[in-house]
């Protein structure tokens, strides 16, 4: 293993202005996606779809790497060119989901574990091979009436760290993903406790797995209401709150910190994170590695028809480049009606 290969790439990836593509939804979600927009999932519609994205003009201003799935590193673009490459041709760093998602914990009604160690460190070396740099792991907690348990907060952790390591040993920077969800009726605090919960216990696991913190990347859920909640926090007060959050829990060491979206709008999300980054000087890189939020315009703009593809692609961008801005506090809430 190289530290200063982890390292350089954990950097590159937070480089200024830059942030990641979330493109590795399963083929289950992806299907679910395409099914509201009437598009038939096909290998070749979501070959089109990401095609679609990662040719978008200009997007390595503001994209340093692309989360891919499975499926998605294993196919070429319409000219046949293996997508990894053409992504790294551009400057963008090829990466990998690489969990199997999260199940059913036995014994915990209504909590997961999430899957995917059996034949990691095989898998890892192949994806390497096939021009990953980073990798993805997602533990999701859930917030209910008496959840998350203590044990399920615990055995996601532990799990996150031993992948953690793993990738390490592969010349792999892992991202860790430990999300708690936004989908209940829960106020802001209650989402601030169990976060503090959720990554305390992932960097205790972390320092037991011997994980470098300087060769990682930590992409956590931002401090928020549930979507279900009578009230919602403003922008400010979600921006406040993750950012001492982070502060209490998160060392130094670590180079970037790279949001998921988590269902807020594209514009929500840009703006807290626009907002985080007027908060500093902070001692990590504050970023994002959106899904939906960078996605969900040039999805239904696009809506599977091949005339749409400039306008999808354009959609895409802007996205990307707004979310650029905000790497420096630079989004104006709004901008996206206005630009083009
Ligand atoms: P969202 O930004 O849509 O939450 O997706 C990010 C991601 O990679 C979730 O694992």
């Amino acid at each position: 293993m190289s530290l200063s290969d982890l390292e350089r790439v954990a950097t590159a990836m937070v480089a200024k202005d830059k942030g990641l593509l979330a493109a590795d939804e399963s083929t289950s979600t992806i299907g679910k996606r395409f099914a509201k927009i009437g598009v038939e999932s096909t290998p070749e519609h979501r070959r089109d779809y990401r095609e679609m994205l990662f040719a978008s003009p200009g997007i390595a201003q503001w994209i340093s790497g692309v989360i891919l799935y499975d499926e998605t590193i294993r196919q070429h673009t319409k000219a046949g060119v293996p997508f990894p490459e053409y992504l790294a041709k551009l400057g963008i760093i090829p990466g990998i989901k690489v969990d199997t998602g999260a199940k059913p914990l036995a014994g915990f009604p209504g909590e997961t574990i999430t899957e995917g160690l059996d034949g990691l460190r095989e898998r890892l070396i192949e994806y390497y091979q096939l021009g990953a740099r980073f990798a993805k792991w997602r533990a999701v907690i859930d917030i209910g009436a008496g959840l998350p348990t203590p044990f399920a907060i615990e055995a996601n952790a532990h799990a996150l760290a031993r992948y953690a390591a793993l990738c390490q040993e592969q010349n792999i920077v892992p991202i860790v993903e430990p999300e708690v969800l936004m989908d209940g009726a829960h106020g802001i605090e209650r989402c601030d406790e169990v976060s503090s919960l959720v990554l305390s216990a992932v960097f205790s696991q972390l320092a037991a797995h011997r994980v470098h913190l300087e060769g990682m990347i930590l992409k956590p859920n931002m401090v928020i209401a549930g979507k279900k909640a009578s009230v919602q926090a403003r922008p400010e007060q979600v921006a406040e709150a993750t950012v001492r959050l982070l502060k209490r829990f998160v060392p130094a060491a670590v180079p970037g910190i790279m949001f998921l979206s988590g269902g807020q709008s594209a514009a929500e999300a840009t703006l807290h994170l626009s907002l985080m980054n007027g908060l500093g000087p902070l001692p990590w890189q504050l970023s994002f590695s959106y899904g939906r939020a960078l996605q969900d315009e040039a999805l239904v703009t696009w809506s599977g028809k091949p005339g749409n593809v400039a306008a999808g692609a354009k959609a895409f961008q802007k996205w990307a480049r707004l979310n650029g801005l905000a790497r420096s506090g630079a989004y104006q809430p709004g901008a996206e009606l206005r630009s083009a």
